[in-house]
This record gives C-alpha cells, structure tokens and sequence, in this order.
C-alpha cells in the first residue's frame, strides 16, 4: 500500500496511480488518500460521529482534558502549525491552552481547500490566535512554516487523528525522519496514535451497522467514475474491513461480487475482476506504546509526555526533536 505520492499534477498523479494499482496483476491496489475528495471528507466526517468508530472522540478528550499539561511541557514562545488540519476542531483546546500565555501564529496545512475554508469557520475568531492557511502537501507546508518563523520561536507541529496509522510502518519512519530533517532541536511533534484493542471493537469500527464505513470505501469508485470516465457498477462490489492480526492493521477492501470488467476512459484501460477479487484501498495500523516509543528514536525524536485515553485505547504522544 501507498499513501503518499510524487509531485506531479494532482489529476495526471490520480491516473498514474489508478494505473499503477488496478493495474496490478497480484493484488489490485489503490492510495488510500483518493478516498478524500468532496464526498469522502463527508462521509469521514459522518464516520467520526458514528457510536462504533470512537477515534476521533478519544483523541479529543485527550486534547481538552490535557492541553493545559500540553502547554506547561512547551516554552512561551511558540508557532503551531498542523499537518492534515481537517476541519480543525479539536485543535481548538490546544491553541486556547496556549494563547492563554501570548498571542499566537497557527498554520494549518492542508492540500485540501474546503478543509481549510472549515478550518477558518471553526477557529478562525479565536482570541489571540493568528490563522494562516497553507494550502500545500504536508512537507511543503513545513518548509513554508519554518521560513516564515521569528528568531528563537519553537514549533509545535500537530499531526493528529492517528492519520500515521495510514501509512505502512516503513513509511511513517520516512515520514518522521522528513519532518525531523525539517525540525530544529528541541521543537515539538504532538502525534496522536491509535492503539491495539480487542478486534470485535476494532471490527465494529469499520464495519458499521449503519454502512457508512461502506460508502466511505465504495465512492473511491464512484470518484473514479465521476473524476477519470470509469464505469465501475458499484453495486457489483461490497465493503470489506478485516483485521490482520500480524501486522496489527485493519485493511479495508472492495471485493468484486461478479466477473466483471470496467473501463477507466481517462486511464486508457480496461480492468477484468473475478469474482470475489478484492482492491486494497486503506490500512490502518494499530500501535502499541512501544512502537510509538521505539519509532520516534529511531527518527531522533525523544518522548516528552504521554497520554492515554481509557475508554477508546489512544495515545497522544509529545515528541522533542533531539538534537
Ligand atoms: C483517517 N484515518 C485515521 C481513519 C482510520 O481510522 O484509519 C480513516 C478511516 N477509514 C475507515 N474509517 C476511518
């Protein structure tokens, strides 16, 4: 699985990918970052609402109940800036904790607009606080953000939701090491990681009653359809989350409930399924305190603090950069 891509234009990088994965004779494959588009944010957002899904609801309980403890580890003077902002919401205790001491400069970073336009309307009126949208890939926008800071300012750098999870192990280490690489000593990482649980709840999270989780998966094809003149039925397909217990993810599947073929116009091809044949289109890795521990030394990151949520196992972890 891949979950980040090259720099090329947004739609010809969708079509290499389409090609690259659906293309693929052993197990058909798709970047589980195509599931974002108008649609997709939409239904992710209805997923974090959802009774089985308690993700998002832990990682802001952990925020509001431990921002204050957050902002006494940092010094005053400080930038915060937030890879993948989404709508912003929970980043709001942080930045109240923070603001309390001295006006603030926060940057969210987002390669999605309508993210950022919700970011505004969620934190945009807040006291002391100074909102810079960075419409610009994670790095991109890190870079930006490290230019732009005064003289003796340290960086908090946000990167919430468990969205590493998202990544394959190998990648969140070339992850960490980039953004380390970017860092200076002694700014911050706050990253939030969800934690191993027992499976029933794990699969009950992905598996939804309510079959928002499936429509979630299914409109990756529906977004094919619409953005790359594809001709996927998608009621010729059915979600499927299953957990892997060797390498600790849920991988998230659309299994072909025919024979089948489907024309992709844009993508110049035609791709033959059988019946029962799956598409991976997401894994998400769940962690254990060690791994978080033993990833951020490995890409010179050393652990500051660490909270844990009791009722839905999640950790938010406070990383330095070493120097
Ligand atoms: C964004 N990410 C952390 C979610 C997760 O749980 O891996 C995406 C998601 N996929 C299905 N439900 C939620």
């Amino acid at each position: 699985m891949f979950a980040q891509s090259l720099d090329l234009g947004p739609r010809s990088e969708f079509i290499r990918d389409v090609r690259k994965g659906l293309g693929d004779t052993r197990q058909k494959q798709l970047p589980c970052t195509y599931l974002y588009d108008e649609i997709g944010a939409a239904l992710f957002e209805a997923i974090t609402l959802l009774p089985e899904y308690g993700l998002t609801r832990a990682d802001a309980r952990l925020l509001e109940n431990h921002a204050s403890e957050l902002a006494r580890c940092l010094p005053d003077a400080i930038v915060v800036a937030e890879l993948g902002s989404g709508s912003g919401r929970k980043t709001r205790w942080v930045l109240e904790a923070l603001a309390k001491r001295r006006p603030l400069d926060y940057f969210p970073i987002d390669i999605s607009h309508s993210a950022l336009v919700k970011c505004r309307g969620e934190l945009g009126r807040l006291e002391r606080v100074r909102m810079t949208e960075l419409e610009l890939s994670y790095l991109d926008g890190l870079r930006e953000v490290m230019g732009r800071r005064k003289r003796g300012q340290r960086l908090l750098l946000l990167f919430l939701g468990s969205t590493i999870g998202n990544f394959e192990h190998a990648e969140a280490h070339e992850f960490l090491k980039a953004i380390r690489a970017h860092l200076a000593p002694g700014d911050a990482l706050l990253l939030g990681t969800d934690l191993v649980k027992p499976v029933p709840q794990l699969l009950a999270a992905y598996n939804d009653p309510t079959g928002v989780t499936a429509a979630f998966n299914l409109n990756l094809l529906a977004r094919i359809n619409h953005d790359l003149g594809g001709e996927f039925v998608l009621t010729n397909f059915e979600h499927e989350a299953v957990y892997n217990p060797a390498e600790r993810r849920i991988e998230m599947y659309l299994r072909s409930t025919s024979r089948q073929r489907a024309r992709i116009r844009e993508a110049g091809m035609t791709i033959t399924l059988k019946s029962g044949e799956t598409i991976w289109t997401e894994s998400s890795h769940k962690y254990q305190l060690q791994d978080v521990r033993e990833l951020s030394e490995r890409t010179g990151f050393r652990l500051e603090a660490q909270w844990v949520d009791e009722e839905w196992p999640f950790a938010e972890t406070l990383l330095l950069a070493g120097s």
